[in-house]
């Protein structure tokens, strides 16, 4: 499908002021085509051409198919029918200015085909963005955001509803996959890369879902409650940060109230915090079916109804119209949002780029997919340093978590059906039957391919490798114990709409493990979840790799990372609980819900989430302040070589760190150097990271500078950052619980604007 315009079509001869000083004269094309003047000044030039029912048109999204989503919704006129992409939404374009349709699809795992995929569709199952986090390293988050940007226009979209940033509050979160982790510098700098790899692409790419949409029983209705000073510095900081670096052409409301306002009408977040603090020009688009009002959200900051079929009315057509004419909605508010709009698609590239479908580069994703899978995957245990698997492995057990078939993904709008596979035929799909019309639902699992089974046989060169489903645990076990080797994969399945009860592997796969491990203690056990699990069996499995949802070419580099081809480098993005008792609410909210909930049910089930609980200590800084010690700590992975860190020096002008990072094993590897500061009088905070390889022996000196606010507190007061004066004590180390060097950084009081 193609939806560019020819500039032919619209033929203009005038004279623009370049911006420059100097008068460009033009002919044959408009004027807002002029690359010499601002996005500003082009939305200016083409909205001041555009009828009523035209400006409407750009604030008015729709579902990207032809179905009947709410039953009080008319069918899509015609001419929107014929031209509807499939795809989670479509804006009409306006051809007799050239303006284009927007055409938005999703991601998180690649972009997803899932949800509306014809047969035959193609996109690369990317890693999991969690996975993405556990990498650690920026420049591959911006790589794997340059194929998702590429692979979205080249399959014919130009709106990619990327960067997923909410803080992973709760290990039960259905979604987490889909985010970057619990640190607001990390998953702001992996997001904010990967949105700006993607936009690089002239594609606009989202920042979702803002703000504090922590969980997903119940996200229609619940109230996510936390105190601005707490909101500012952990979530709100995490979309702040992100935004920065990744300048996103939009941003997504999501559908959660936050502080008893929805999040797509809310003063606070977007006028006050979103438009108004963080100047941010781009325009915010609901999350599907998170509009409640006309009037009221869009004088509270919403641009653009998305999909509006899935709102229980048709906020942003003809209601926003009336709105006008009876003056809720001023002239010059509906202007701004119009112009919002406008302004991105210039600012990204839409006009100057237009789409030209083709097919993706498949050997570039599946490289990048591999690349990224193989710095995410992270080595747990490793016990006598049983991985990397030698040539002593002459017997080798693979078990479970359907091994023989390919590597889980997760669930919902995200979803990639990866390459190479026909949903209609494949049995690459479990747990669920293959709708009608060659369409698959978002509700079933799907496992990427190839299994870990073959690619295992093809690194295990010349052993004997036996497959055993782990259905029947005695079979399991048998083979287990006539094996060298017994690599057992477990799977937590995770989806968009429905959270965990709780935080252990479901059926009775902890079973198996332990049944396992007593059998043979050279057992590996390999995790693909979506969020951190409890491990009964811990000490008795003999190495643990979490290999999150690792995509298309995962099971390729959990086998690479097995036999050693390489050196496993993930560190984890969230911290892994004993048991739920260590959280701040030991049992989700909402837990006897129904889920998914139906938003479309007249009546809602309105509940408080406390994240005052909790406030800013999100994950391990509840565990530093609570005492509490974890299975596993944020940060925490290793590697098959070892590292030391020292000589840690900070400065206050400019404010940096510097250190030493030293490879003290036999192997090259990559260290993940973290800084962690104590302010005075407040809770520990990651202020500072690096990934950097080092070669056996070698020592790389790091200057890192440090952003301040990650030092501060904000003074809601005041509205401003504010350093304290006094002493901040500095950790380096390999995670949040391994700190090797210390510092004391004084620092006298600032303020930093937001
Ligand atoms: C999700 C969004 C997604 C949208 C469009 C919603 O259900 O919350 O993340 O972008 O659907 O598919």
């Amino acid at each position: 499908m193609y939806f560019g315009y020819s500039c032919a079509a619209v033929l203009f001869a005038v004279a623009v002021f370049a911006g420059n000083g100097a008068w460009a004269q033009t002919a044959g094309t408009p004027p807002w085509m002029n690359t010499a003047l601002t996005p500003d000044q082009r939305a200016d030039l083409v909205q001041a051409q555009m009828t009523r029912e035209e400006e409407l048109t750009l604030v008015h999204g729709w579902f990207g198919k032809d179905e009947q989503i709410n039953p009080n919704s008319p069918p899509p006129p015609d001419e929107i029918r014929k031209a509807l992409p499939s795809s989670a939404g479509y804006i009409p374009g306006i051809p007799r200015l050239g303006i284009p349709a927007q055409l938005e699809t999703d991601a998180s795992l690649g972009v997803a085909n899932g949800r509306h995929m014809r047969l035959g569709d193609q996109a690369t199952a990317l890693p999991a963005s969690l996975l993405t986090a556990s990498s650690f390293n920026p420049a591959l988050a911006y790589e794997v955001g340059a194929v998702l940007g590429q692979e979205t226009r080249d399959k014919g979209f130009n709106v990619l509803l990327n960067g997923g940033v909410d803080l992973a509050r709760d290990p039960r979160n259905g979604r987490n996959f889909e985010y970057a982790g619990e640190d607001p510098l990390l998953a702001g700098t992996i997001v904010g890369e990967t949105i700006r790899g993607a936009q690089d692409r002239h594609i606009i790419s989202t920042a979702k879902h803002y703000a504090v949409n922590d969980q997903e029983i119940g996200r229609d209705w619940l109230s996510a409650n936390l105190d601005e000073k707490a909101m500012r510095e952990s979530d709100l900081l995490a979309f702040e940060i992100a935004i920065e670096r990744g300048d996103p052409g939009s941003i997504m409301c999501a559908y959660n109230r936050v502080g008893g306002v929805y999040s797509c009408e809310n003063d606070f977040l977007l006028n006050k915090v979103l438009k108004g603090d963080w100047k941010f020009p781009g325009y915010v688009m609901s999350d599907w079916g998170g509009v409640h009002s006309t009037a009221n959200a869009a004088n509270n900051g919403l641009d653009q109804e998305s999909a509006w079929v899935f709102d229980r009315e048709d906020f942003f057509g003809e209601a926003l119209n009336k709105a006008l004419a009876d003056g809720s909605v001023s002239e010059a508010r509906f202007h701004d949002m119009v112009h919002r709009i406008l302004r991105s698609m210039f600012a990204k590239g839409l006009f100057d780029h237009p789409l030209k479908p083709k097919p993706i580069d498949v050997k570039k994703g599946a490289e990048v997919a591999q690349r990224a899978a193989e710095e995410g995957i992270v080595l747990l245990k490793n016990d006598g340093n049983l991985l990397p698997l030698g040539a002593k492995a002459r017997r080798i057990a693979v078990i479970g978590g359907h091994a023989d078939v390919g590597v889980l993904s997760g669930g919902g709008s995200s979803q990639v059906i990866p390459i190479g596979n026909n949903p209609a035929t494949d049995e690459i799909l479990v747990g669920g039957a293959v709708s009608g019309g060659g369409r698959i639902p978002m509700e079933t699992m799907v496992y990427d391919p190839p299994s870990p089974l073959s690619t295992i046989k093809a690194e295990a060169r010349g052993a004997v490798v036996k497959f055993d489903d782990g259905g029947d645990i005695a079979s399991a076990v048998a083979l287990a114990r006539a094996s060298d080797i017994a690599v057992v994969f477990v799977q937590q399945w995770q989806r968009e709409g429905i959270d965990s009860p709780d935080i252990s592997l479901p059926g009775n796969q902890d079973a198996l493990v332990e049944a396992v491990a007593a059998a043979n203690p050279h057992t590996i056990v390999v995790l693909e979840t979506g969020n951190p699990v409890a491990m009964p069996w811990l000490d008795k499995a003999g190495a643990v790799l979490e290999a999150w949802y690792p995509g298309q070419r995962g099971a390729h580099a959990i086998a690479r990372i097995l036999f050693g081809k390489v050196n496993p480098s993930g560190r984890l993005p969230i911290t892994f609980p004993q048991s739920e008792s260590q959280l701040p609410r030991p049992v989700i909210p909402g837990k006897d819900l129904i889920q998914p909930s139906n938003r479309l049910t007249p009546t809602e089930t309105l509940f408080d989430v406390d994240y005052n609980i909790e406030g800013a200590d999100v994950g391990y800084k509840w565990f530093a302040a609570k005492n509490l010690k974890p299975l596993f700590p944020f940060g925490y992975g290793l590697s098959y070589t070892t590292f030391g860190y020292s000589g840690l020096a900070a400065a206050a002008t400019p404010l940096s760190v510097s250190f030493d990072v030293t490879n003290t094993g036999k192997r090259k590897g990559k260290a993940t150097a973290q800084v962690y500061a104590t302010p005075p009088g407040a809770s520990v905070r990651l202020v500072a990271f690096q990934k950097v390889e080092l070669k056996p022996g070698e020592t790389r000196h790091m200057t890192l500078t440090l952003d301040p606010r990650l030092l501060a507190s904000f003074d809601t007061a005041a509205q401003l950052w504010r350093v304290a004066a006094g002493d901040y004590a500095l950790g380096l180390g390999g995670s949040s619980a391994d700190i090797g060097a210390t510092a004391t950084l004084h620092l006298e009081e600032s303020t930093i604007k937001p």
